[in-house]
């Protein structure tokens, strides 16, 4: 254990907040156990305080603690995709207290693969309520100075881990109620779940239960439209404000600041958030986004960029 992941597990201990590395984005965390602590975490994040947080364990045995009942489907997803960038919502035992459920009577569950998460999850030992470390309806950090950037000194330690890997959210399952539910895409795909045979109803109107949820979510400062390919061209030629585009085409010599992004949908959601962070700080009046393919396989991406679009 080094020294840094050794203060950080003393810090959770104590009450504080430690922004950490995962796969899919950084999570600011505090020891799930202490209501004060996460009192701390929402004010910092400025989440309305019956918003639910997804609580991190080291193990799926630790993770299942938390949960009074463990369908079979949650004991096959989990062997298969923990540690990864999958949360259960299961139904909570007497563990998940009302300030991590948000007053729900399930729970959020996820064990993160990333090496410097595990590390700090098996050093404290226990269990780790973390949303991303961003501001409340934001865009998600996937570096160490994008916490940094956002979070400054009100975090009392960032443990850097480089870029993360998966670059957007976990994929959400609700296996609390009678079917299982996909409440979010992300970094499991559609075609990965449906491998395991479990069949899950289509998702249910969106609530605010769901920070995820919320139409305008992961959204620059910056007003944002989703283009579709064959219109971009026509939308730069009539845009009079400065824009700044992201797209797969090349950069397009009216526009003032354009990245170009791959055509493959896990390298462009790793690339994701920094692409929306770095047009967002380039200070244009508009960023217009040219829409991915309807594939399925791009359904995570999808939900992400119609959320940073949305008015
Ligand atoms: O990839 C991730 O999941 C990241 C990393 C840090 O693990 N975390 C993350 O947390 O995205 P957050 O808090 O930004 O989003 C958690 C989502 C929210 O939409 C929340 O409402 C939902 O999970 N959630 C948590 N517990 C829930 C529950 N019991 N029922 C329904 N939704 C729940
Ligand atoms: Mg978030």
């Amino acid at each position: 254990m080094t020294p840094e992941i050794r203060k950080a597990a003393e810090l959770l201990r104590a009450g504080g907040l430690v922004a950490f590395p995962t796969e899919t984005v950084y999570g600011l965390g505090a020891d799930a156990s202490n209501a004060k602590a996460v009192a701390r975490l929402y004010a910092v994040k400025g989440r309305p305080a019956d918003h639910p947080v997804i609580v991190h364990f080291a193990s799926a045995e630790l993770a299942f603690a938390w949960a009074r009942e463990v369908p079979e489907a949650a004991r096959k997803l989990a062997a298969r995709f923990w540690p990864g960038p999958l949360t259960l919502i299961l139904k909570r035992s007497k563990l998940a207290q009302d300030f991590v459920t948000g007053g729900q009577d399930s729970v959020g569950l996820r064990v993160p693969s990333h090496p410097v998460a595990q590390e700090l999850l098996s050093s404290f030992g226990g269990a780790v309520a973390a949303p991303s470390a961003n501001r409340f309806g934001l865009v998600s950090p996937t570096t160490a100075a994008h916490v940094r950037e956002d979070l400054g000194d009100e975090v009392d330690l960032v443990l850097e881990g480089g870029p993360s890997d998966v670059g957007i959210e976990s994929t959400i399952v609700d296996l609390s109620g009678a079917d299982a539910v996909l409440l979010r895409p992300g970094g499991v795909s559609q075609e990965q779940l449906s491998q395991l045979g479990i069949i899950f109803q289509a998702r249910i109107a969106e609530s605010p239960r769901h920070s995820g949820g919320l139409e305008r979510h992961y959204a620059p400062r910056t007003p944002a439209r989703l283009v579709p390919t064959h219109q971009l061209d026509r939308e730069i030629a009539v845009m009079k404000d400065r824009v700044a585009v992201l797209a797969f085409s090349r950069p397009d010599e009216r526009v003032d600041y354009w990245l170009r992004m791959p055509r493959d949908p896990a390298a462009y959601a790793q690339r994701l958030y920094a692409a929306l962070r770095e047009l967002d700080a380039a200070n244009c009046e508009m960023i217009l986004v040219e829409a991915p393919p309807e594939a399925s396989e791009w359904a995570a991406v999808r939900d992400r960029l119609r959320r940073a679009c949305a008015a």
